[in-house]
């Protein structure tokens, strides 16, 4: 199409398909993918392993008395035709997608000080251009100049059952009763803390994806990608 490479911010709910769909953005563009709920996840998963949460309440000062000893990079893996999250050379990819890291993803990613080491990580990673990047607050603090900003969602029991099928298939044991409530819990969460919650900014683009396939969810993609470019 052209050459002009440029900033996709996919923000939006949790569970909604927002990593499978900028990964595949990402694939057609030849562009980075960066999934920037994985580095919270990582920083999580080391909480949780290092005892800075205990019986799942989250310890703001040993988090963040934490964060110098974390050190988070992505390696290509060409099997998976993304990259995968290391943190001080250990391969997590894995192990930050359970249950109980999701459980307390959010009360860690309120911590002013993990925002503040992530997000200018993520500013790094971008300022070559040419990355996909999905989270919650891409399109409003990490890339507010992105050109082009997709606020995704998708009905609560549908990324529920999307969910629990995608942790069943793997081996979890888990009920979609006890993921619905962790979707629902983390909606409100990621809108309601204070910094940086999740909202559309004013430029993004909405896309519910409650009914579409992949193939139209790309349709709709080529139809916004060309709009930008060509402007
Ligand atoms: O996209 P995800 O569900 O894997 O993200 C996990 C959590 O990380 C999510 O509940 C909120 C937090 N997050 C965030 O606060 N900011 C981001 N840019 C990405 C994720």
């Amino acid at each position: 199409m052209d050459n002009k490479r440029i900033i996709i911010a996919i923000d939006g709910h949790s569970s909604c398909g927002k990593s499978t769909f900028a990964k595949a953005i990402a694939a057609r563009l030849g562009y980075i993918f960066i999934d920037t709920g994985a580095m919270y996840r990582a920083v999580t998963l080391y909480a949780l392993e290092h005892g800075a949460i205990h019986s799942g309440i989250v310890e703001e000062a040993e988090v963040e008395a934490m964060l110098e000893d974390i050190n988070i990079d992505f390696r290509f893996n060409p099997s998976r035709g993304a990259s995968d999250i290391y943190v001080n050379g250990d391969l997590v990819e894995g192990k930050i997608r359970t249950i109980e890291v999701s459980n307390c993803v959010s009360a860690v990613s309120s911590i002013a000080a993990v925002r503040e080491k992530l997000v200018a990580m993520q500013q790094e990673m971008g300022r070559k251009r040419g990355v996909v990047m999905d989270g919650r607050d891409i399109g409003t603090v990490v890339f507010p100049e992105a050109e082009l900003k997709i606020y995704m969602t998708a009905e609560p029991r549908v990324r529920a059952e999307r969910r629990y099928k995608e942790l069943t298939e793997k081996g979890d044991s888990v009920t979609l009763e006890e993921i619905y409530e962790n979707v629902v819990s983390r909606d409100k969460a990621d809108m309601t803390r204070k910094i940086s919650p999740l909202r559309q900014a004013e430029d993004a683009i909405v896309l519910d994806n409650s009914y579409m396939s992949v193939e139209e969810q790309m349709a709709w993609f080529d139809q916004q990608y060309c709009r930008v470019i060509s402007q």
